[in-house]
């Protein structure tokens, strides 16, 4: 396999909007992420995903693009963003941002001029199509709620979008708007960006006959995903875009990329691949519910256990995959991959080291390296986000009481990632001097930074050096390159598995149960490189024994022979 620059890279996620206040409006901005770069840098991230910081009516959150070449005024200026680029590369640091180029805003230019002529050249940057018999082109039900199809006022034709009516989907039939996305796309590269993270992109392929498929709900729709699982071709378009713009560059790309087809795989990540790598959103499929967040399943152990590690079988034998445990849109993985018993600063740390020791590129989310958690929602104005609002509606239409929908939404909702950094127990967790956009979890007081920067044994502190460890220069290749191999899954709690290589053998253990767990050492132990009990791993240390065991959510890394 040819190396490439960004395989033993640890990446970090930013929500720039939750990120930082410096100038008391309520919003994070560029400013405040500038002047965390040292935070992250002794954190051990070396690459910086910022979701978007273009102009935006933030319909979406910046996820419904009105200017691909301009920073929202809320974010800062161009400027600013130049010398957040600076004070990044000073740092030996890489700024990757959102792609998001299979929709726009509403308010996008070319949007504006296709509704103002929509027989002319603009109208075909987008779907604009006749209805069928008084009614919208086809039967799907867009990802936010709704149709896809929008009436363009003043005429008999609909505008198709998969989100919001404000994120008009692009057509990337026509060669001039896949020319404009591709010098953008140049451009920020030639500024001295380091790559993107590519949003939906899976859904620029449509099936131009546009199908209707069986109803899959009591509002005669279906989803308009099975549009996209349904149809061919993609990859063309994938390919089109790489070879036009991020090859050129060498950027690192690492795509979101749903309702892929069996056997891809190797063609999205492998060595030509569309893309540098894609999420392994494996574990959080399994709280998929069948009609939404209300019947979405709790996520049992064994099953967790068993998709992760299938899934990095599978990948190792194309490329390298993005290990995540929450991001933007997912409630935070403490609240969802542990069990109650297990939500405290020992579990966290498990959880954390058993993902981050994964083979590919681990990418934390901003406030996951303190452990923070799910909020406490009292309404449902309390929420922001679009998708919550609608599976509120959702649930309360499949029945739900008012209590009900909103106990799912606490468990599900996107904001659950988006309420502020908790940087310290001072008012508004010190995020802002303002008033927040998004309220701030109660639980800063227990939860912020600047107290567990004190704790030598704090979650954040584990997190440095379990990505120390992970890029140390004795075991930097064994866990970048080394082959995965499950260990222990026979076992009732115990999540466990292998990074070996020529030179190495690592178990990475974990007991996710209440009560201690013992399994015998299949091989010598030569080091305890990592826990995090301290004592218990003092003792294992000088006398290694035949068993292992381990105390509920006890977690550790062995050097075997
Ligand atoms: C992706 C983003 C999400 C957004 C959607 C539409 O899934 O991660 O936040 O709402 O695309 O752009
Ligand atoms: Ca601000």
């Amino acid at each position: 396999m040819k190396r490439k620059w960004w395989h033993d890279k640890v990446a970090y996620q930013i929500y720039p909007k939750s990120f930082l206040d410096t100038n008391g409006d309520g919003i994070g901005d560029l400013r405040g992420i500038i002047s965390k770069l040292d935070y992250l840098k002794e954190l051990g991230v070396d690459i910086i995903w910022l979701s978007p910081i273009y102009k935006s009516p933030f319909v979406d959150q910046g996820y419904d693009i009105a200017d691909y070449y301009a920073i929202a005024e809320e974010f800062g200026t161009m400027e600013e963003f130049d010398e957040l680029l600076a004070e990044a590369k000073k740092r030996n640091m890489y700024i990757i941002m959102d792609l998001v180029i299979n929709h726009c805003s509403d308010k996008h230019e070319w949007f504006r001029k296709a509704l103002a002529d929509p027989d002319g050249e603009y109208a075909d940057y987008f779907y604009f199509r006749k209805g069928k018999n008084g009614n919208p082109p086809s039967n799907y039900r867009s990802y936010f709620g709704g149709s896809c199809w929008e009436p363009v006022p003043g005429t008999d034709k609909y505008y198709f979008h998969m989100f919001a009516k404000e994120q008009p989907d692009l057509n990337w039939e026509n060669p001039k708007l896949r020319q404009e996305l591709y010098n953008m796309v140049n451009w920020w590269l030639e500024k001295g960006l380091a790559g993107f993270r590519i949003d939906a992109i899976i859904n620029i392929k449509k099936n131009l006959e546009f199908p209707d498929f069986e109803p899959d709900g009591t509002d005669g729709m279906a989803g308009c995903w099975k549009m996209v699982e349904s149809v061919d071709g993609v990859g063309e378009f994938l390919e089109d875009l790489k070879k036009n713009t991020f090859q050129k560059h060498d950027a690192f790309t690492v795509a979101e990329v749903f309702n892929m087809k069996e056997g891809e795989l190797p063609q999205f990540i492998g060595e030509d691949g569309h893309f540098s790598t894609i999420f392994d959103f494996s574990a959080h499929s399994l709280s998929d519910g069948e009609h939404g967040w209300y019947d979405a399943p709790q996520v049992d152990f064994k099953k967790w256990r068993e998709t992760v590690l299938n899934s990095q079988l599978e990948v190792q034998k194309s490329g390298f995959e993005a290990n995540i445990i929450e991001n933007h849109d997912e409630p935070r993985g403490a609240s969802r991959f542990l069990p109650e018993y297990a939500r405290t600063p020992a579990g966290t740390k498990m959880l954390g080291t058993v993902s981050i020791l994964l083979r590919g590129i681990p990418f934390i989310y901003q406030g996951q390296e303190i452990g923070m958690q799910n909020a406490v929602w009292n309404s449902i104005e309390e929420y922001d986000d679009i998708s919550t609002k609608d599976q509120y509606h959702i649930a309360r239409e499949a029945g739900l009481s008012d209590e009900e929908a909103l106990e799912v939404c606490g468990r599900m909702s996107r904001d659950n990632a988006r309420t502020p950094v908790q940087w310290s127990d001072k008012e508004n967790a010190g995020f802002t001097t303002g008033t927040p956009w998004l309220k701030v979890n109660s639980n800063y007081k227990e939860i912020n930074v600047e107290s567990q920067e004190k704790d030598a044994d704090s979650v954040l502190n584990y997190y440095r050096k379990l990505v120390a460890l992970r890029k140390s220069a004795e075991y930097r290749e064994v866990f970048t390159y080394g082959e995965f191999a499950p260990a222990y899954e026979n076992t009732e709690t115990i999540m466990a598995y292998y990074r070996v290589d020529e030179n190495k053998r690592m178990l990475v253990a974990a007991n996710f149960g209440k009560e201690v767990a013992e399994v015998k050492l299949e091989y010598p132990v030569k080091r305890v490189v990592l826990s995090n009990q301290e004592s218990a791993a003092k003792e294992k240390m000088q006398k290694p024994e035949q068993t292992l065991k381990l105390v509920s959510c006890e977690v550790i890394v062995l050097e075997c022979e």
